[in-house]
């Protein structure tokens, strides 16, 4: 029974499915850490990794998460904590203890697991080089100013640009699953990384890239690719895939308006298909 004085806890559990490694099996481990007021989730991490003892006093391993900012801007802290996918610089652990003196703490469900809290969100960057998720502005000599952007577009340009590639949102889609190779015995690393982005590049972009192409599309020089973007996203794991069931909107921490980004990315897609297709030599008579 655990101790209470003025409502607070003297000591609260965190419970955290590890794994030791890519393919390896994965299991529950508990640790037990004195109550400190404002902690947030990584806080407990690096105390956790600092005592390496589990509850029932038994040595292990450090825990394993990725992290950067912790300001919630990079993304890389994302993890599933009491069952919602977030950031854990941003997971107060006063607010989690509200309804029980227990943390529960497992790795996002739809990339492969590098160890411990820590995946490999590689799949999303990926994503981001199919659809072209940048604006073509290098070169060696002086381009000049950029082309003005209208207020219209900045607003609108704005909300998109805040995307972290946290994963949030692949998490919660349905149409998004994972996609997990280990390498082969022999097989070099170059070799394992190709056969990788192969089959990334056959499963779906997910609405993180679809929304991209939206901000790329609407920026003055960006859209110069705009025809190249629409492609990438009518080919095999491109928007077709959606299935418009919006779980990816309700968990986007940075509330970007995927569903809008997606309705917009359809008709688009729909009207490069058709200007193609009217555009072919054989109807130009
Ligand atoms: S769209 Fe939102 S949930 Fe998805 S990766 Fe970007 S910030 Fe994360
Ligand atoms: S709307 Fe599309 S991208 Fe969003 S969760 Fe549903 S299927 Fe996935
Ligand atoms: S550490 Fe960057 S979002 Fe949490």
């Amino acid at each position: 029974m655990i101790a209470h004085s003025q409502n607070k806890p003297k000591t609260f559990f965190v419970k955290i499915l590890r794994q030791d490694g890519p393919g390896k099996p994965s299991y529950w481990q508990r640790f037990e850490l004195d109550y400190e007021s404002e902690l947030n989730v990584i806080s407990v991490l690096q105390r956790i990794a600092a005592k390496a003892k589990t509850s029932s006093g038994e040595k292990t391993t450090p825990v394993c998460w990725d992290c950067g900012c912790l300001e919630e801007v990079c993304g890389a802290c994302t993890m599933v904590i009491n069952g919602k996918v977030r950031q854990s610089c941003s997971a107060l652990v006063d607010k989690l203890l509200e309804d029980s003196n227990e943390i529960e703490l497992r790795p996002m469900t739809k990339f492969p697991i590098v160890r411990d809290l820590f995946v490999d969100r590689s799949r999303m960057f990926n994503s981001l080089k199919k659809i072209k998720g940048w604006v073509p502005a290098d070169g060696y000599y002086d381009l000049g100013p950029g082309l003005r952007q209208s207020r219209a577009n900045q607003e609108m340009a704005y909300p998109l640009s805040e995307c972290m590639t946290c994963g949030c949102c692949v998490e919660a889609c349905p149409q998004y699953s994972k996609i997990e190779l280990l390498p082969h015995s022999g097989e070099s690393d170059e070799q394992f990384e190709e056969r990788k982005l192969d089959a990334y590049s056959h499963g779906f972009v997910g609405p993180a890239a679809i929304s991209q192409v939206v901000l790329f599309n609407l920026h003055p020089t960006g859209k110069m690719m705009a025809g190249e973007r629409l492609d990438a996203l009518t080919e095999e794991g491109g928007i077709q895939v959606c299935g418009n069931a919006q779980n990816c909107v309700a968990v986007c921490p940075k509330k970007i308006p995927l569903t809008m980004s997606i309705g917009r990315v359809g008709r688009e897609t729909t009207f490069n298909t058709l200007r193609k297709w009217f555009d072919r030599p054989a109807n130009k008579h």
